[in-house]
């Protein structure tokens, strides 16, 4: 390639030889130039770019002449782990199980030493909170307890949705007055939506993120997904960056545009951290919502979901509480599409197996069962559509019952012939407009380990809930009164 050249020279050499009467040829060899001229220039502006990052942010670069960060491998020893909580009463057929989030947050706790923060919803760890007479809180008094206990003895920050009136508050107050510091996060007034984010991170070190609040219910009366990785700093200074973001929100009155630097991140869908999880080779990083929460360099929840989806060669499948391809929340009504189209497109152009697990309890609204049945209609095997829902539904004894907002699949994950994808958000637009989430993405596809991956231990959680009695096809005729 002639670089030595500029565009204009390239373009005036090969162009202006009009004379010649090989027109046509001439033609070519001009576009030819052009493009060569233009993929110089391209490159000179994207190294310009690369070099000088900061070109196109109010914020000046503090030192053009320093060395650019390098996305490095990380060689923490990262061992991750799966976490449920199995609704009391339930059982499966099945060798799958995992350690409980009660054990994995108890666990984390005993490993703290200097710091723990909390991205969370709302705190109802106790039976007083929720007025009820539960043996089954025990536990979720138990985390409360010894958090209070840490409070006092090392940096224990809290980020919650600002509560409202109506909810109770004395677990915060508690934790405030053994030592925590809270900050309320006025979603409502930043965008109109909630923090319904829920993680942890221990000492920069370990974390834990997933699908269960800060409930008692969600210990042992909710039926909840979640991931911990330990000893994995890389990871962990990731998702504090978040974490640091809802943290000085909960004091701003407004979302900065552009996040300083400090905020942004070199990790994402297209450049993951690397590192060896479980002593796995793996590609790993972390999304967050809504888009205007991403700091440079981090990928929008959403970009993350479809692009898993994408990725997949033979399935996907995904487990979550709600998914509607609407605006749940938003008045006027608004129709919101961008997941369901994706999975139709790749049903159709990719001929992937889509299967949907999905919950079904008293408060399910009646309006997610067209759009699934919609979704379930795309299915003829003999023109290879295979899209399957089937609802998920945890049985509950009178006494059961009588707990408010409980006996209910509350996962929110996804898994393809690829990924895993571990998420804390509902599947319905305002999650990925307006809710503050995030998720994790491992790609372990480069294993050659004995160890099972992170994708295939999820796939058999899937798979156990998908081939249980707790789930149910979704067909056309399928009335919500006779599930849920
Ligand atoms: C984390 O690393 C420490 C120190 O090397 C080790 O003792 C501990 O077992 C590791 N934790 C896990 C869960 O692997
Ligand atoms: C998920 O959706 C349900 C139903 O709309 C809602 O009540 C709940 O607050 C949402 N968030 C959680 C806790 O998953
Ligand atoms: C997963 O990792 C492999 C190899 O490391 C890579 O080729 C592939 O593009 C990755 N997939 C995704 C969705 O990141
Ligand atoms: C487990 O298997 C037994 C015997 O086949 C069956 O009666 C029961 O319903 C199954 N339970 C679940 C949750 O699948």
């Amino acid at each position: 390639m002639k670089t030595d050249i500029n565009y204009d020279q390239l373009v005036d050499m090969e162009c202006r030889r009009q004379e010649s009467n090989r027109k046509v040829q001439m033609y070519y060899r001009c576009l030819i130039a052009m493009a060569t001229g233009l993929s110089v220039l391209l490159t000179a502006v994207a190294l310009y770019s690369i070099l000088t990052p900061n070109v196109f942010s109010e914020y000046p670069a503090p030192n053009i002449n320093l060395p650019l960060p390098k996305v490095e491998a990380c060689s923490d020893p990262c061992k991750i782990v799966l976490v449920e909580s199995i609704p009391e009463g339930l059982q499966f057929n099945s060798s799958t199980a995992h350690p409980s989030i009660f054990r994995a947050w108890m666990s984390l706790m005993d490993e703290a030493r200097i710091s723990l923060d909390v991205a969370s919803f709302y705190w109802t760890l106790t039976n007083k909170d929720t007025h009820t007479h539960e043996e089954t809180a025990n536990q979720g008094e138990a985390v409360l307890q010894k958090l209070a206990e840490l409070s006092g003895k090392l940096s224990v920050r809290i980020a919650v949705n600002t509560p409202q009136e109506s909810q109770p508050q004395d677990d915060l107050r508690l934790l405030s007055d053994s030592g925590a510091d809270i900050r309320k996060v006025n979603m409502r007034e930043l965008t109109s939506g909630v923090l319904h984010t829920k993680f942890w991170v221990v000492d920069k070190k370990h974390i834990y993120i997933g699908s269960a609040n800060m409930d008692w219910r969600s210990l042992t009366q909710v039926k909840e997904l979640g991931a911990v990785v330990y000893n994995c700093s890389c990871l962990a200074t990731d998702l504090g960056k978040i974490f640091e973001a809802y943290w000085f929100l909960g004091e701003s009155k407004s979302i900065p545009s552009p996040w300083p630097v400090s905020f942004s991140t070199l990790y994402n869908k297209d450049t993951p951290l690397q590192l060896p999880l479980n002593n796995t080779p793996s590609d790993v990083y972390l999304s967050s919502s809504p888009p205007s929460f991403c700091a440079a360099g981090r990928t929008p929840d959403l970009q993350s979901i479809l692009s898993v989806m994408e990725d997949a060669q033979s399935f996907i499948y995904i487990a979550v509480m709600n998914y509607l391809p609407t605006m749940e929340f938003s008045h006027p009504k608004r129709y919101w599409a961008d997941i369901d189209t994706q999975l139709r497109r790749v049903a159709y152009e990719k001929r992937i197996k889509v299967r949907l697990l999905i919950s079904c309890w008293g408060s399910t609204q009646p309006i997610m069962f067209p759009f699934l049945k919609s979704l379930a209609l795309v299915y003829d095997p003999k023109s290879k559509l295979d899209i399957q829902v089937r609802l998920f539904v945890v049985p509950a004894t009178p006494k059961q019952k009588e707990i408010p907002f409980a006996r209910v699949n509350h996962n929110k994950y996804m898994v393809t012939d690829k990924i895993a994808y571990i998420g804390t958000s509902n599947w319905s637009g305002d999650y990925f407009v307006s809710t503050a989430g995030s998720a994790l993405v491992v790609n372990q596809t480069a294993s050659q380990s004995q160890e099972p991956t992170v994708q295939s231990q999820l796939r058999d959680v899937f798979e156990r809930d998908w081939n249980s009695d707790y789930s149910t096809p979704l067909t056309q005729h399928s009335n919500l009164r006779d599930f849920c």
